[in-house]
């Protein structure tokens, strides 16, 4: 077989990530290997991500500067793929002349008969149909050497629709693989080493609705607890209406599940959650709140704010500013309001002016960094079991881990401790990273 090169670049979440790797898997089979270097290539994949304007901008400005090495190798095939080529289609043409292939997010499977197509015509290849089954879902991609932890595909798809997100109309809709596909992976990720999974899916908490043979989130999640040398279990994303009170249970129950929950609320205002179609009030998510910090009383809690939705007033805002005081998060991703076509969001009136998103943004984001600073200033002289990543990116010297908070921690100590849980005393809260002394192994 001749041997070729493989270049992807990937951007927006773990779920592209993932798909990226399913890419590489299915290319290693019609003999491209995968290289870091772009120059090298006789393949360029972009996998891109429509979530805000700014994604969208990232990856053409990227496409445009990929697409340079073609006039020096004609020959170069170069594809674009992930949600905004779904979304785009044959549309990516016209806008850069010469990309070859474009393919959305359920079409992955096809891609080595796609490239094949375009090495024997030099035809332009479009596909961006929806299906009705899972299919690369059930590529494995083996780890990269030396990984400890892995995500893990659960879902694809969401059902959500809420007002201001694309994901819905790029990813299809909700979709649940079934728990046997799943355990198998993870069983295989074991034999590579792995110690962690996070399962991934958009809204994890309603996994299993399609099942034909009916299996919920909480169920999967003991299943897993069971699998013998994985180490540790997190999820992403769980969606507030559907936490349920067994799933916050697990916290307290289940033994290698991490006390960390990313349960993004959006927004402090009932009023605005209401136009953003999340399906549950302030007050509702207060007490679900309450009740994971009853289950489990050190539990972490992270998540995502959009600031300056269509109609959001000072009052609103002031709202949500005051549901971080009250909450006291441990991390919280946040993000300027960013319309998508199509959405229902786009249809309503009270545009927010972007400098005044900007401020809301920022002044949300500074009062985030304080509570993010306290919280681990305050763990300086606590123990954190630590499961160890791999080296520091910081120091030769250094180990990289996270405690089962999430938090990343830092410490002295030996590469043989790779893919080890080893007890850390921390010394020093940072707003990014925990600093410590390993203690024992
Ligand atoms: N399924 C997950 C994550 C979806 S995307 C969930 O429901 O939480 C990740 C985050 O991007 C969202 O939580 C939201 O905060 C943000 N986001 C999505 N669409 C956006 C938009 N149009 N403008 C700004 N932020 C957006
Ligand atoms: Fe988007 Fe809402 Fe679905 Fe998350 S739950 S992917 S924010 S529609
Ligand atoms: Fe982006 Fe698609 Fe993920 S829009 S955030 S890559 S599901």
């Amino acid at each position: 077989m001749e041997h070729r090169y493989l270049y992807i670049e990937t951007f927006g979440c773990q779920m592209n990530v993932h798909d990226s790797e399913q890419m590489a898997v299915l290319l290693k089979d019609i003999g491209y290997q995968q290289t870091n270097d772009s120059a090298k290539a006789d393949l360029i994949l972009i996998n891109t991500c429509s979530i805000r304007e700014k994604a969208e901008q990232k990856a053409f400005s990227e496409l445009g500067r990929l697409m340079k090495l073609k006039e020096k190798n004609s020959d170069l095939i170069v594809g674009f793929a992930g949600c905004l080529a779904q979304h785009l289609g044959r549309k990516v043409y016209s806008r850069v002349k010469g990309v070859d292939l474009v393919f959305g997010t359920h079409n992955i499977h096809r891609l080595p008969e796609m490239i094949k197509a375009v090495q024997k015509d030099r035809k332009k290849i479009t596909q961006i149909g929806f299906s009705s089954r899972i299919h690369s879902l059930g590529v494995f991609a083996p780890p990269p050497q030396g990984s400890v932890s892995s995500f893990v595909s659960i879902m694809q798809g969401c059902d959500n629709y809420c007002a201001y997100c694309v994901v819905p109309y790029l990813r299809g809709p909700e979709m649940s693989r079934t728990p046997e596909d799943i355990i198998t992976e993870i069983k295989k990720l074991a034999v590579y080493g792995i110690k962690e999974v996070t399962l991934l899916g958009q809204n994890v908490n309603s996994y299993g609705k399609n099942l034909q043979h009916k299996c919920d989130f909480v169920a999967l999640i003991k299943m897993i607890n069971e699998i013998e040398d994985i180490e540790r279990i997190r999820f992403t994303t769980s969606h507030p209406k559907d936490l349920s009170d067994e799933l916050i249970e697990c916290f307290a129950r289940v033994s290698k599940l991490c006390e960390h929950i990313h349960l993004p609320v959006q927004s402090g205002s009932s009023r605005i959650l209401k136009l953003m179609n999340r399906g549950y009030s302030a007050s509702e998510y207060f007490q679900k709140i309450d009740r994971l910090r009853k289950a489990c009383p050190k539990i972490s809690i992270t998540s995502d704010m959009i600031v300056g939705f269509p109609g959001e007033t000072e009052k609103d805002y002031q709202e949500t500013i005051d549901m971080m005081e009250k909450i006291r998060f441990d991390s919280v991703f946040s993000f300027k309001y960013s319309e998508r076509r199509g959405t229902a969001a786009g249809e309503l009136p009270g545009r927010v002016p972007e400098a005044e998103k900007t401020q809301r943004l920022k002044a949300l984001q500074a009062l985030q960094d304080r509570h993010t600073q306290e919280k681990n200033t305050a763990l300086e002289g606590s123990v954190q079991e630590v499961l160890v990543e791999g080296r520091s990116r910081n120091s030769e010297q250094d180990l990289m881990g996270r405690a089962r908070s999430w938090r990343i921690v830092n410490f002295k100590g030996d590469a043989g401790l790779i893919g080890r849980k080893v007890s850390v005393e921390i010394s020093r809260g940072y707003l990014h990273s925990l600093r410590g002394k390993m203690i024992k192994n």
